[in-house]
């Protein structure tokens, strides 16, 4: 089970050390796995204050180049360097204002893989490919046209571009219908079995009923990731979540 939270542009110094102050007090579970994926030049700071707790750092996205004149573009190469276990890649945020293509996303996926980095490919259909039925088609062929050639380390994860910072998400069965169609595309096209993170609108009411959809490995959480409390309340519900499916 994986807890991502993509805090994306947002938490300063000081909310980053509040935040922190009160992981301390928690109590962490071994079968429960965290990443926190901070703005980019909190990147050290965040990773000395919870080095001594079970949750890794990762970076919101990465180029495809180790070095070179990229202005304002981060190295995966640089991302390790500071601790980076993670890296998503392929957020609709990075695909609508920054228009990245799915072929720069292959290539920057392949190129964080091939840097070690564990990468959390994000894919997802719009609202109108979800309500005239083309959302599993889309997925499909956005998800092969971004799928490295070669990879160990990879975790897709299903964000629905229309629930993203919306309050609405799809339903259980429409979730488990596309978790599983991903895992047998993948398996179907590289023999490999990923797991599948649901992303979108996941917050303290809703995280019961999605973790309970057989095929969800875990979530991918945005706004509910900012309020530590909220956080640490999904956390738990995935130690609950496993705890009674022993
Ligand atoms: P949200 O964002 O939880 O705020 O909807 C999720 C994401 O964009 O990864």
């Amino acid at each position: 089970m994986f807890i991502a939270a993509n805090w994306k542009m947002n938490l300063d110094k000081v909310s980053i050390s509040k935040f922190c102050d009160d992981l301390y007090n928690y109590k962490f579970s071994s079968k429960v796995e965290a990443c926190i994926f901070p703005s980019l030049p909190y990147m050290d700071y965040l990773n000395n204050l919870i080095k001594k707790l079970p949750i890794s750092v990762g970076g919101q996205n990465c180029h495809y180049k180790s070095h070179g004149a990229f202005t304002g573009e981060v190295s995966p190469k640089f991302l390790r360097d500071t601790g980076c276990e993670y890296v998503i890649i392929g957020h609709s945020e990075r695909r609508s204002i920054n228009n990245e293509s799915d072929n720069e996303i292959k290539l920057r996926a392949q190129s964080a893989i091939d840097t070690n980095l564990k990468v959390i490919l994000c894919v997802g259909e719009n609202l109108s490919h979800r309500e005239k039925g083309y959302a599993l088609k889309f997925v499909e062929q956005q998800l092969l046209k971004c799928l490295p050639n070669d990879f160990k380390n990879l975790l897709v994860a299903y964000e629905p571009v229309w629930s993203i910072g919306t309050g609405k998400i799809p339903n259980v069965s429409e979730i488990n219908e596309m978790h599983d169609h991903i895992k047998k595309v993948v398996l179907k096209n590289t023999n490999k079995k990923v797991k599948v993170l649901y992303g979108g609108s996941v917050n303290v009411e809703n995280i019961d009923s999605i973790l309970n959809v057989i095929n969800v490995d875990g979530v991918l959480v945005g706004g509910a990731s900012l309020k530590v409390k909220d956080f640490l309340a999904i956390y738990s519900a995935a130690v609950k979540h496993l705890n009674n499916s022993i």
